[in-house]
């Protein structure tokens, strides 16, 4: 996948950021978005391969990003609408990998994976614009 963040607007999405409390509650955001970007095509060439395709790879990674995720929310205290959207967001996106994670079919697990990347395009969405 591809997440195009022009200049300016990858600028307003970190300033958002600050302000909903992420850069402290989380410090290394950055790399772990990068990990996640890798995380996902992975999954994705994982899923699309028919011939490799085994539920357990899916889950393993799957369930390591829902982790992060998790574990993100949880730092997450700032206070007001967008700080408690902000952490939502995570909580939806630590959802939808570990129900990817549980995905028995390659079919399912293709639904899955698009919920996923549909919560990690809708925040970039929200707070890049
Ligand atoms: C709840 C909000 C949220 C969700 C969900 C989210 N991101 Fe992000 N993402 C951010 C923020 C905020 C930044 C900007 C971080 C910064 O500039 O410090 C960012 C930046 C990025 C970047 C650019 C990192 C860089 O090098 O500057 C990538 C790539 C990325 N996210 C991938 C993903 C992927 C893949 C997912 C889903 C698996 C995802 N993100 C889910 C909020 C989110």
């Amino acid at each position: 996948m591809r997440i195009v963040l022009p200049v300016a607007a990858a600028l307003a999405f970190a300033l958002v950021a600050t302000a909903a409390g992420l850069a402290a509650a989380h410090p290394s955001l950055k790399a772990t978005m990068r990990d996640w970007k890798a995380g996902l095509a992975t999954l994705q060439s994982q899923i699309e391969d028919g011939k490799s395709y085994r539920a357990a790879d899916v889950a393993l990674l799957a369930t390591r990003i829902g982790d992060d995720a998790a574990a993100i929310s949880t730092r997450l205290h700032g206070a007001g609408p967008r700080a408690a959207d902000v952490k939502q967001r995570f909580e939806t996106l630590a959802a939808d990998v570990r129900a990817l994670a549980d995905a028995t079919s390659r079919g399912d697990a293709r639904a899955r994976f698009e919920a996923a990347r549909a919560t990690c395009i809708g925040c970039h969405d929200a707070y890049a614009h």
